[in-house]
Parts: structure tokens; sequence; C-alpha cells
């Protein structure tokens, strides 16, 4: 592990905390709470990790959080995930989390809720991590139950930042979400969406022009289009970019095919994540290691990827002053 790497402070800006459920966490909550799991053990959980694209990884990952009940269950993958964090110089992360996923199961809206924020307000005080909660609409499921989770969602607004949009995304296109947005933003939410991740370069225009995101989550389809591509270079529009998480979904086929290089060099705010590290195979450190190995970054072009964490964060001026 390179110490440039290790020593460098971090911003993480696309983590879904369902992510971060590491086997060992997924077979101690099942024990904890009665769950007889499909797998016979946390080495054949992690053999089950070999994806073909975007559904492939889904399936599984929605079959690992069914072990989440309780609001401690919450807390506790919450803070496992946060210790790592802070154990790789990460000083600020901006979190997704799935609420559809686990009110579906009859987990209520508060269990979720209330545990990742009791870790997060832990992590600042211990560690001194800033943080974000982003709520997510699975985009595979209707838009009457992402306003429903708007809904459900207004008596902890104070806990929550923005609002995002996840799952499966052939097919379901940010139109499908524009009247559950204009709602989100109206009660100040801040907008994010993954985009141009295995869908096309078209669903990064229409989440910016439709749905008024000033983010975009992944985006990597960019790269097939020149005058987008100017476009969120002008406009400085973050993406939110995971290197590990393309290679094992497919999205590229090796790392030294990855677009991070080239769309830095055109200007564009391209930012490191981890998306869905226990899965993907490694934390941050690992997603800056893959691009200097796979890509030859240099130390200089790490720096600025770190920079443009900085940059697309919902820290304060005050605050990214601190971190630069
Ligand atoms: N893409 C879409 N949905 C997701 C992802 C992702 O990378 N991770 C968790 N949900
Ligand atoms: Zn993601």
């Amino acid at each position: 592990m390179s110490a440039f790497i290790e020593q460098l402070p971090k911003v993480e800006l696309h983590l879904h905390i369902e992510g971060s459920l590491e086997p060992e966490l997924v077979f101690a909550l099942a024990r904890r709470n009665g769950i007889t799991l499909d797998y016979a053990n946390e080495d054949a959980l992690r053999a089950a990790y070999e994806f073909d694209d975007l559904q492939s990884f889904l399936n599984i990952y929605y079959a690992g959080m069914s072990v989440l009940q309780t609001e401690q269950d919450f807390f506790d993958m919450t803070h496992a995930y946060l210790r790592r964090a802070h154990n790789e110089n990460v000083r600020h992360t901006e979190i997704f989390f799935d609420p559809q996923a686990h009110t579906e199961r009859g987990v209520p809206f508060s269990a979720v809720v209330t545990g990742i924020h009791r870790a997060l307000e832990q992590a600042r005080y211990d560690w001194g991590i800033s943080s974000r909660l982003i709520l997510s609409f699975l985009r595979h499921l209707p838009e009457e139950s992402a306003i429903e989770t708007l809904r459900q969602a207004e008596p902890f607004h104070a806990w929550l930042t923005g609002v995002g949009l996840d799952s499966s995304e052939t097919g379901n296109p940010p139109d499908k979400f524009r009247r559950a947005y204009a709602l989100a933003r109206e009660q100040g939410y801040r907008l994010v969406a993954h985009a141009g991740e295995e869908g096309p370069p078209q669903y990064i225009r229409d989440a910016i022009a439709l749905l008024r995101v000033e983010r975009i989550d992944h985006g990597v389809a960019a790269i097939q289009d020149p005058a987008l591509m100017a476009e969120l270079a002008e406009s400085r529009m973050p993406l939110t970019v995971c290197p590990l998480s393309n290679l094992k979904l497919r999205v590229v086929n090796s790392m030294s095919d990855h677009p991070m290089r080239t769309l830095l060099q055109a200007g564009l705010c391209v930012t490191v994540n981890s998306d869905d590290p226990a899965y993907f195979g490694g934390y941050m450190n690992a997603n800056y290691m893959a691009l200097q190995q796979g890509l030859a970054m240099t130390d200089s072009e790490l720096l600025q990827l770190a920079a443009n964490g900085v940059e697309a964060s919902w820290l304060s001026p005050e605050e990214k002053a601190l971190l630069l």
C-alpha cells in the first residue's frame, strides 16, 4: 500500500451503507436475529461475489441486507464502516441508505435512520469524521413508493441532507422520478442521482435537466459523448466515480481501460469512491491504489482527485478550507 495514498486526507461521496456489510457481520446479525442464510458460512457467501453486471450484484446485495432488523443492527453496520473509514484517513463521508429495501421487509423507517444517525454522531465525536446522509430511492420501484418514502422521512428531515436514486438503471430513466425529485427539492433536500453507470449518456443529461441534480453518481458513460463531457467540464458538475465497482460489475473490462484519466484531463470534477466496498474488493485506499496500479496515476493526479472530492462535497467553505 502506498504511503502517499494512506496519508492522503480523503472524502467519500458515494457509499451505500448496506454495501459496507462484510460477510462476518452478515452472519453475526443473522445469528443474533435467528435468520437462516442460503450460504453455509462467510467464505461461501464471499465466494458468491462474482458479478456479470449490476443486476447480478443487486440480487446478492438485497439478500445480504435482509439480516438487518433492529436499530442496533443499523448502528453496528454504520459504526463498522466508519471505523474503517477513520483507519483509512477518510475525513468526511456522504452516505446513501436504501430505506425502501428495509421498509418493504417490515422494518420501520425510524429504526433504519436512527441507527445510522447515532453511529454518524458517535464517529463525529470519537474520530472527528463529518458526514451527511442521503436517502436513496430504489428506481426499480414505482415513483409513488419514492413519494411515500419522502413522507416517512419528514420527521427525520433534520438528519437527512439529500436524496439520491439507485438500483437497476436500465429501463428506469430519470424521467420516471421527476415528481419525487420536484417534491424533494421543495422540501429543501439536495439532489443527486446514479446515472451513466450501465445506462446511456442521455440518462446523465436527463438527471441534470429533469431532476436538477447537483452531482452525478458514476457518470462514466459520459466518456461516450464528447459534447456532454465538455458541458460537465464547463459546469464542474461532479461525478462520483467508483473504480473497483466499475471493474467488478464489468462496466470496464480492466482497470487499464478505466476512463478516469481521460475524464480528469478533460477538466471534469471526477472523484474517487468505494460504492459497495464489502462486495467490490476494497474501501477508499484500495480504490486509489487501483487507479495508481491500473492507470499508473501519479501522486499529483491522485491529489487532484482527492481535492475534487472536497470541492464536490456538501461541506461549508470553512470546512473545505480545513481539508485542502
Ligand atoms: N448502482 C446502482 N445501485 C446500487 C449500486 C450501484 O452501484 N450500489 C448499490 N445500489
Ligand atoms: Zn452506487
